[in-house]
């Protein structure tokens, strides 16, 4: 077997879930072993609609990662994302009565305890609680102050919260496919892990992952995550518009989005014509490429309109200075980079995740959470820890603080 231990993720997401067993090499890099890719069931829009139906796709996922690591199933992070996350910024501080004494990982940890928000609404939980800067008597922007020295420690942190019952459904379902949950990890907190460059990280830049149920915008500045949005549309928005306005079945709306979908009807002849699959699964209806591309072009642009709107929303109040990274599957829509960038005015890109030894199954945008989530627990999560029951507290270095605090049971 393997000499180092091995790292298990399981990207949920509303189209497909993703497990990934990976391990870091003697050089510090990510290598993946296994990756199980299934079709999710029992999830609507990142909503957990049928617990049973979800296990099933979540144990089957896990056997094909372990089959092709050839290990047995281990304890996994879980990726999330859903329309019932949201964030709070939340600030904490302690006063040191000594300055000779340098500040210690203890220090910081009491200073996020102070920063957990205090009440919570009913059916919310915290799922994170994230230091963004450490602020040592009025100097902002420090991200490491253990060994420095300060009469008052301040943290500016965004606490990361879930809906209980969404929780709850999807331990549930996590328990019954026999999956020990390590920690629960919100998808727009590891994606920039998996996309983003230093510099992109450091000067601001958006995470747009445009996956089949929600789109979640993460924003990244001053190198650490800052605050997320989340938009409850996403791919199965661009195909449903197909399937209503044609008249046609969602699998047959499906394939001619994906076969001959562009974002820029302008760019098809008034003349070419489709065939759609129809509701018998056998027929074929004719349809001009132009109306499906039109349909397409019209709700990407709101969708990315919602994006600029939650854009002026940003401390800067626009678009950060490195622009747009769009991810998710959506993302591999033909003519998207190019609207973005005018909808949106910055510099836009696509995001393919990093290239890890053993990923080539993970090539694409769909993938930037997956391997995002996979990288952030190697680097986040203490390998092979023990799942444990409940909440665990709030750690101390800023790494650990990234830490998930609702673990598996
Ligand atoms: N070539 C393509 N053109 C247009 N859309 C595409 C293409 N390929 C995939 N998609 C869309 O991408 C979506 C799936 O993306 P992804 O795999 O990121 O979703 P997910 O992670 O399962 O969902 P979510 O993140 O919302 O939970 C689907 O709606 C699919 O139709
Ligand atoms: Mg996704």
């Amino acid at each position: 077997m393997f000499n180092r231990p091995v790292d298990t993720i399981i990207d949920l997401g509303t189209d497909k879930i993703c497990t990934i067993i990976g391990r870091q090499t003697k050089d510090g890099e990510g290598e993946v072993l296994g990756v199980g890719i299934v079709p999710t069931q029992g999830v609507t829009q990142d909503t957990v609609v049928n617990i049973g139906a979800l296990a099933e796709a979540m144990a089957a996922s896990m056997r094909q990662a372990s089959k092709t690591a050839r290990t047995a199933p281990s304890p996994a992070f879980v990726g999330i994302t859903g329309p019932h996350l949201e964030n709070v910024s939340c600030t904490g501080s302690l006063f040191k009565d000594d300055t000779d004494l340098a500040l210690s990982p203890l220090d910081l940890e009491n200073a996020l305890v102070a920063a957990r928000p205090p009440h919570l609404a009913l059916g919310q939980e915290l799922l994170h609680l994230v230091a963004r800067e450490y602020i040592l008597d009025g100097v902002r922007g420090i991200h490491n102050p253990v060994g420095m020295h300060a009469l008052k420690l301040e943290v500016n942190a965004m606490a990361v919260l879930g809906g209980s019952a969404q929780v709850e459904n999807l331990m549930k379902a996590a328990g019954r496919a026999g999956i020990s949950v390590r920690g629960l990890v919100f998808q727009g907190l590891a994606v920039g892990d998996g996309v983003l460059t230093p510099e992109e990280r450091d000067m601001g830049a958006l995470v747009v992952d445009i996956g089949a149920g929600t789109t979640y915008i993460a924003h990244y500045w001053r190198g650490v995550f800052w605050e997320s949005h989340i938009i409850p549309l996403g791919g199965h928005n661009l195909t449903n518009d197909i399937a209503v306005v044609l008249g046609a079945p969602p699998k047959g709306a499906e394939e001619a989005k994906r076969t001959w979908g562009t974002a820029q009807p302008w760019k098809i002849s008034p003349t070419e014509t489709i065939q759609i699959t129809g509701f018998d699964g056998t027929s074929h209806q004719e349809v001009s490429r132009k109306n499906l591309c039109t349909i397409i072009h019209d709700r990407v642009v709101e969708l990315l309109e919602l994006v600029q709107e939650k854009a002026k929303e940003l401390p800067l109040g626009r678009l950060p200075v490195a622009g747009v990274v769009l991810t998710g599957g959506t993302a591999s829509l033909p003519g998207l980079r190019e609207v973005a960038q005018d909808v949106l005015g910055g510099h836009v890109r696509i995001g393919a995740p990093v290239s890890l030894r053993g990923g080539e199954a993970l090539a694409g945008p769909a993938f930037a959470s997956s391997v995002g989530t996979l990288l952030w627990s190697l680097r986040y999560g203490t390998p092979q820890q023990e799942p444990h029951n409940g909440r665990s507290g709030v750690a101390a270095s800023q790494s650990a603080a990234l830490h998930p605090l609702r673990s598996g049971r």
